[in-house]
């Protein structure tokens, strides 16, 4: 892992640098490289107008490493206004408006399971966590990706405070539901509340964050506020939203996507390109705001960072 340079905050990503590219270019982005071709299956729609209402988040720090020439950040319109998030819509364009009446003040995570110090944590002690930025790419398992500049803080930080038992092997995470504030959510087809999982390594690693901001500012409801996931060399969808329940574990937790639906949805969920969806290719992706296709990369592009985790797994059945 490359060591981050200590950056002032006036570096952090504004919105309206994606019209900037040398600043972009000096912000940097995590990348690798891979190529495949295949055809997508998603027909897009256009995202909604969106505004960035956030406050300001203090960043303390960004990471630096090289740049891929052709990624460049994503429009905020686009991250806020094309979103998955089943609780209030399976239409993206349709959850930033239903999201805005979400009640995510005041807030608990609670952390704990198998760990020497449970802690609860509330919204306070969630934003008072030493904020980086992270700029990563974000694959979602239908064939869309975007480039984001997360803030947020690695959820390492995190365990290392409660302490993992001798034992522990996994971490289970859980959103926030309530049928009276998401009462669509009763015809998304899947269960509630929303519940995913990483391996205790995957959840230890640098990369994974804990994200509560984007573009400098608060996360927007309907990107997961107050606190989400981002995992950026696995599939969105393991990207749970609006957390409230971290529990460290002896076994592999329960996902939503894998019981749904256990034969298209794995519990590792790694961007891979040679291997397809049942019912489509994973070997191309288009990024939100282009017509083109381009290559899905191997584990997102962060397989020199995240590779060695799976090193001697059969990747095509711990898909
Ligand atoms: N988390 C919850 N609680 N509910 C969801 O429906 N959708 C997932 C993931 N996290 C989802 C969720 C999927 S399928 C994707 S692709 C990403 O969130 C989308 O994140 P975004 O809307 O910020 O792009």
């Amino acid at each position: 892992m490359p060591n981050p340079p200590n950056l002032p905050p006036s570096e952090v990503t504004p919105e309206d640098v994606f019209l900037n590219r040398r600043k972009f270019m000096k912000t940097a982005i995590w990348v690798g490289s891979t190529i495949t071709t295949s055809s997508i299956y998603q027909t897009l729609k256009p995202a909604p107008k969106v505004e960035n209402t956030g406050k300001d988040i203090v960043v303390s720090a960004s990471p630096s490493k090289s740049i891929a020439p052709t990624d460049e950040l994503s429009r905020f319109q686009d991250i806020a206004g094309y979103n998955n998030f089943y609780e209030f819509s399976t239409q993206k364009s349709a959850v930033a408006a239903r999201a805005q009446s979400f009640v995510t003040k005041p807030w608990t995570v609670q952390v704990g399971g198998l760990v020497q110090n449970p802690i609860a944590l509330s919204l306070d002690d969630i934003m008072g966590m030493e904020a980086i930025e992270r700029i990563y790419r974000f694959r979602c398992v239908e064939g869309w990706s975007m480039v984001i500049p997360w803030v947020g803080f690695p959820l390492s930080k995190l365990l290392e405070q409660v302490k993992p038992k001798d034992g522990a092997t996994h971490v289970a995470f859980e959103s926030f539901f309530d049928r009276q504030q998401m009462p669509y959510a009763l015809f998304s087809g899947i269960p509630f509340p929303y519940l995913e999982g990483l391996r205790l390594d995957e959840a230890m690693h640098p990369l994974t964050l804990l994200a509560t901001g984007l573009y400098g500012k608060t996360l927007p409801k309907q990107n997961g506020a107050p606190v989400r996931l981002v995992v950026p060399w696995k599939y969105g969808f393991k990207s749970i939203k609006s957390i409230v329940k971290i529990t460290v574990t002896d076994h592999e937790p329960v996902t939503t996507w894998n019981r749904a639906n256990p034969r298209e949805y794995g519990f590792y969920s790694n961007v891979n390109p040679t291997v397809d969806h049942p019912r489509w290719s994973q070997a191309q992706e288009r990024r939100i705001g282009e017509t083109r296709l381009r290559p899905t990369l191997m584990f997102n592009g962060y397989g020199e960072e995240v590779a060695h985790l799976y090193d001697g797994m059969d990747l095509r059945r711990y898909f």
